[in-house]
């Protein structure tokens, strides 16, 4: 087993040795064929933003997806409908109630949100049905996609939702009696448990959790399910509303996007980190696997997983501010030192985005004497600039520019300004000592 296997495989062992002792909860009894469930089965699952798999226990046994189906098909409705057209039929609030309960919008009768079964069976029936795409093969396409393998469906617990889910179908026919029910009850429940009943492993839900986290491109397979916006709106809606009535507490504690099954699945999706899933049937009241729940729970407090816990790690990005004086190349001549304290110097590192690029257009206002002089931007050890970032330091650089100040950059790479786009950019080199000599030659002493 490799260092990163071993490392990320003992966590998750852990975590399982610990609670797998964990007695408490029940299985769900309303679909007659999810008490046939082993009680003590336990599957852990984490799949990287690069696709390594990790399993442990029951991470191989399959169950039906049940509601952790819900985010995959509504991600499905939005890439094929838009955020507005889909929200003109289900809203995205959270309803503080129970997953099949009643929680319908006063006056419009739109559901809450597509994670309750009542905005689940919307959003089901938005995806359309031609004679070419069915609708439920367009689902059971798409949910196999996420997974990254061809899924199937169990048909005993669809013959047994479908012969006992008299809930959800009258639901379905309250829906229609206001209007936001785009097609016939029936169907759309048939279809709706169908979709709940798809078989599924702990690693293949890890795999469908970890393609929302990855952007919508499946880390496994490199297929791009849905677009990078859809994956972002679908994780929101997880965080606000997967857990139903806990999902405030959920985000509160864990901070995670999250999505939980009557049959023991659960899902988190750490973005651009991983996707992890639980299998465990026993259920709490709010129809959340209970050790999936604790599991995934000390996992996030381990790790430091919580989206809102993102410490600033100060230097991380500007490595350097100074003048070219101060730089350990500089020359001893009291002239040339003269020119070189002129020339200010700012490096930055890594990936930059939006938050790194207004630290490094801070030190370039800092970098310096007077605010005056030359100023050099140092890029050679960045590794990634976003389109934010590269259009806030050319802002930054055309400032500096237009205040007579001139400007070089080195950036061996090309990231700032690609090869063929220099036409009123400024000056690149490839190295920082050639940008500060350049610069350096000009300076008034
Ligand atoms: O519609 C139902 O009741 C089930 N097919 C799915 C419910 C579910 O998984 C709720 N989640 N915890």
């Amino acid at each position: 087993m490799s260092v990163a296997t071993g490392a990320v495989t003992d966590a998750l062992r852990e975590l399982h040795t610990r609670y797998s002792g964990v007695g408490e909860g029940a299985l769900a009894d309303y679909i007659p064929p999810l008490t046939h469930a082993d009680p003590g089965a336990f599957g852990l699952a984490l799949i990287s933003m690069d696709g390594h798999r990790y399993g442990v226990g029951e991470a191989d046994v399959p169950f039906t997806v049940q509601s952790v189906s819900k985010p995959f098909v509504y991600a499905l409705a939005l890439s094929l409908l838009g955020l507005d057209e889909v929200c003109r039929w289900v809203n995205a609030e959270p309803s503080g109630e129970a997953f099949n309960a009643i929680s319908l919008e006063r006056g419009t009768g739109r559901p809450a949100n597509a994670m309750v079964n009542a905005g689940a069976i919307v959003t089901t029936a938005l995806v359309p049905d031609t004679p070419r795409a069915p609708r439920f093969g367009r689902i059971l396409d798409c949910l196999s996609r996420f997974a990254g393998r061809r899924l199937d469906v169990d048909e005993e617990v669809y013959a047994s939702e479908a012969a006992t889910g008299d809930r959800n179908r009258a639901l379905a026919y309250l829906i229609r009696s206001t209007g936001p029910l785009p097609v016939d009850p029936v169907a759309a429940v048939e279809t709706y448990f169908r979709q709940c009943a798809v078989r599924v492993t702990a690693l293949d839900l890890a795999a469908m959790a970890a393609t929302l986290a990855h952007g919508g491109v499946n880390p496994l397979t490199g297929d791009r399910v849905v677009p990078e916006p859809v994956a972002a709106q679908v994780l929101a809606v997880m965080a606000t509303c997967g857990m139903y009535d806990a999902s405030g507490d959920w985000l509160l504690r864990v901070g995670l996007p999250a999505k939980s099954g009557v049959s023991g699945g659960l899902i988190a999706a750490g973005p651009a980190r991983f996707g992890l899933a639980a299998y465990s049937p026993l259920l709490d009241a709010a129809g959340t696997s209970v050790r999936g729940r604790l599991a995934i729970g000390k996992l996030s407090e381990r790790l430091g997983l919580h989206l809102m816990h993102n410490p600033a790690l100060a230097g991380s990005t500007v490595t350097l501010v100074t003048t070219a004086a101060g730089l350990p190349a500089a020359p001893a001549g009291a002239r040339e030192r003269a020119r070189r304290e002129r020339v200010a110097v700012a490096a930055a590192q890594g990936a930059l985005d939006f938050t790194a690029a207004e630290r490094v257009l801070y030190a370039l206002d800092e970098a310096g004497t007077g605010r005056t002089g030359a100023v050099v931007l140092d890029l050679v050890r960045v590794t990634d600039i976003d389109t934010v970032a590269r259009a806030m330091l050319r802002g930054g650089l055309a400032r500096l520019d237009a205040d007579g100040r001139r400007t070089a950059v080195a950036d061996p790479d090309g990231r700032l300004y690609a090869p063929g786009e220099e036409t009123g950019a400024p000056r690149c080199f490839a190295s920082r000592e050639e940008a500060v000599a350049w610069c350096a030659e000009t300076a008034v002493g």
